[in-house]
């Protein structure tokens, strides 16, 4: 997150002396460094009441390995998001459907805020896109309020609860082993978004409201690496930052301001880019005015998109190159077998305006494997959907 941020106190020369008040005996706050690959990317100091290295206990891990049903395939599928069953705990109602070495894409129904326990994913950034519900993001960091349309992204390490004000919550989510930046194409040579970038540093929504607790007691953090989850107990509350600066914390970013790029023309699918990594893109398709060529075809050509697995999360509108598809809907189009408009959509496109479709789009530069859960909800005949009646 290229925008250096601060919340609480901090010392004026980092790596020295800060105390805590007179009246708390005056002894020292304990400095963290929090980056990123190594010591080169972004990083956060922090500075904890505690040092924050007191494990407790160590309890019995579990395997969260997600199951593999399908492999190796060409199919085209379909999954029907909303299928997935509401959980009253957040870890629980995550329930991972593509996943490949890079990168696990899920879907959550959460129906409780995250208070029993702290969760931290160790392996991956995490990625959660608010499809329904609202609340707020905690972490040392400090919190984010999120609503519908909110991005929220939290870096590899960061220990967060989250609360939702209602029960009624769906997420589309995504971990990803690489760290998950903006387009480097966006920014300039000192990081900041350029005029041309679809959306700009006045649009995030960064971490507010430091909590600061001075607790000793038995802290369960759920550590997430490797595919298992090791429960970890802690002496001290995990939220005890009294000041922090740096580049590294989790930040949010609504999908309703990223600003859509138009043309005579039909633009290709580049212009949607919001976030990159090493390993796949992610893409926002927002309500835009369509191509304003007199011949224009606003529905895209076919693609062979030969490089790259194609998921999409339909979150609303109307999905104009796609018949019989619904919110919470996602389409997986693997790589290696062209995909376009379904039969129609093309031609009917013609003389459209504008469109008011909203979604995610998910390119993964390495083959995507099918989950057990995926195929639960999968429609099983959206591969021949693109057959002339
Ligand atoms: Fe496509």
């Amino acid at each position: 997150m290229p925008i250096y941020h601060q919340l609480g106190n901090i010392p004026p020369k980092r790596h020295t002396q800060f105390r805590k008040p007179e009246a708390e005996g005056a002894g020292l706050y304990y400095e963290e460094v929090f980056g990123t690959i190594g010591f080169e990317g972004m990083s956060s100091l922090l500075y904890h009441v505690a040092r924050p290295t007191q494990v407790k206990s160590l309890l019995s891990p579990y395997d969260v390995t997600p199951k593999i049903a399908d492999g190796n395939s060409l199919m085209m599928r379909k999954l029907i998001g909303f299928n997935i069953s509401p959980e009253s705990d957040y870890l629980d109602s995550r329930v991972p459907l593509l996943v490949n070495r890079d990168v696990t894409i899920g879907l959550a129904a959460p129906q409780h805020s995250l208070t029993r326990y702290f969760y931290k994913n160790a392996d991956a950034d995490e990625l959660l896109f608010v499809h329904r519900g609202s609340g707020r993001l905690r972490t040392f960091f400090g919190s984010i309020p999120f609503q519908y349309g909110d991005y929220m992204l939290i870096p590899r390490g960061v220990i967060y609860q989250i609360d939702f004000d209602t029960e009624d919550n769906r997420l589309f989510y995504l971990e990803s082993h690489a760290p998950i930046y903006t387009p480097k194409r966006y920014r300039n040579h000192f990081g900041q978004l350029m005029e041309q970038a679809p959306f700009c540093e006045r649009d995030y929504i960064l971490p507010r409201d430091l909590e600061t607790y001075d607790e000793k007691g038995d802290f369960l953090v759920k550590i997430k690496k490797q595919n298992t989850m090791h429960p970890v107990v802690y002496a001290t509350h995990p939220f005890d930052v009294v000041g922090w600066d740096g580049y590294n914390y989790p930040w949010a970013f609504s999908i309703h301001n990223f600003e859509p790029i138009t043309g005579r023309i039909h633009q290709p699918p580049p212009v949607h880019q919001t976030f990159q990594t090493d390993a796949f893109v992610v893409c926002s398709f927002c309500p835009r005015m369509y191509d304003y060529h007199p011949l224009a075809i606003p529905a895209p050509y076919n693609h062979s998109n030969i490089d790259s697995d194609e998921v999409l999360y339909y979150v609303d509108g109307d999905f104009m190159s796609r018949n019989d598809i619904a919110q919470g809907h996602i389409t997986l189009h693997p790589g290696g077998i062209p995909h376009g408009p379904h039969p129609g959509a093309y031609e009917r496109s013609i003389g459209k305006k504008e469109t008011q479709e909203l979604a995610v789009m998910v390119d993964t530069f390495r083959p995507l494997m099918v989950t057990e859960a995926a195929m639960d909800i999968d429609d099983g005949k959206y591969y021949q959907s693109w057959l002339e009646p």
